[in-house]
């Protein structure tokens, strides 16, 4: 499988991680550090429509379904893991799991848990760019209000921890309701240690009402900001 890569495992990336973002005990995560050599990917491990892909997003899909297959195993599934593609592009978890998987051009996270202790599960990772980018993504993330409560860190950092948030609680709901969602969706309204609080703005589907608070944790690694998004589904049977 590492041959297959071209990833190798960071040692402690992921360890601490998940209780830093608050994440459940039942839950596994696995990260790796993206390297630059070829992708060694035979095309039966991609799906069609990846086939014709560059070799940094092949080798980031297969990156990510390792993660994601060794997430599963650490957390106790027993089956095979390589997971499918569907049209929406979502990984094909298991029956009674889930879980999500994120890269950055270096870095590859994913985490896996049964859904009957967590129905769905966003998690993002960004690397923090120059503070250029930060300011040209700045105003289509969120509104100046929205980053004056992150006033505590520099500028970049903020936008890029919104901007991660907002992704992860995207990542957590879009499985389940289908609906896309910009970036106005959603508003940062409180901050306080490592956890960030998001309000819907508009309706995201049956459960997911306007002005729903929804908790995003954070914790940063190697120049990168992680966000992980975990929320409580009402029994709506979404
Ligand atoms: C889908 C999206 C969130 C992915 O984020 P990203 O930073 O580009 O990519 P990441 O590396 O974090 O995640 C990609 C992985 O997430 C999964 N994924 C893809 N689409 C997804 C979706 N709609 N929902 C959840 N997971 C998704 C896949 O596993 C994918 O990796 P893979 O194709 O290698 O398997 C982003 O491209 C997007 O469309 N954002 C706009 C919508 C949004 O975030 N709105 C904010 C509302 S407040």
């Amino acid at each position: 499988m590492e041959a297959m890569t071209g990833a190798s495992q960071e040692a402690g990336f992921a360890s601490g991680l998940r209780l830093e973002l608050g994440l459940p005990g039942t839950l596994a995560m696995h990260g790796l550090e993206l390297q630059d050599e070829t992708t060694h990917a035979t095309d039966a491990c991609l799906p069609e429509r990846l086939r014709g892909a560059s070799p940094k997003r092949r080798r980031e899909f297969i990156a990510g379904r390792l993660c994601a297959s060794i997430a599963l195993s650490g957390a106790g599934y027993g089956g095979p893991a390589w997971l499918a593609q569907d049209s929406d592009g979502l990984p094909v978890w298991p029956k009674g799991w889930t879980g999500c998987i994120s890269h950055s051009t270096s870095m590859v996270l994913a985490a896996a848990c049964p859904t009957s202790t967590r129905r769905s599960l966003g998690l993002d990772i960004e690397e923090l760019g120059t503070p250029r980018h930060a300011a040209e993504i700045a105003s289509s993330v969120g509104q100046p209000r929205e980053l004056a409560l992150l006033g505590d860190w520099p500028s970049a950092v903020a936008v890029i921890l919104l901007f991660s948030a907002k992704e992860s609680l995207y990542k957590a709901l879009f499985p389940r309701l289908r609906v896309f969602r910009e970036f106005s969706a959603a508003r940062l309204v409180a901050v306080s240690a490592g956890r960030l609080r998001l309000r819907l703005e508009e309706d995201w589907g049956t459960g997911w009402p306007a002005g729903r608070v929804v908790e995003v944790r954070h914790a940063c690694r190697h120049n990168h900001v992680i966000t992980a998004c975990c929320p409580a589904w009402a029994d709506t049977g979404a």
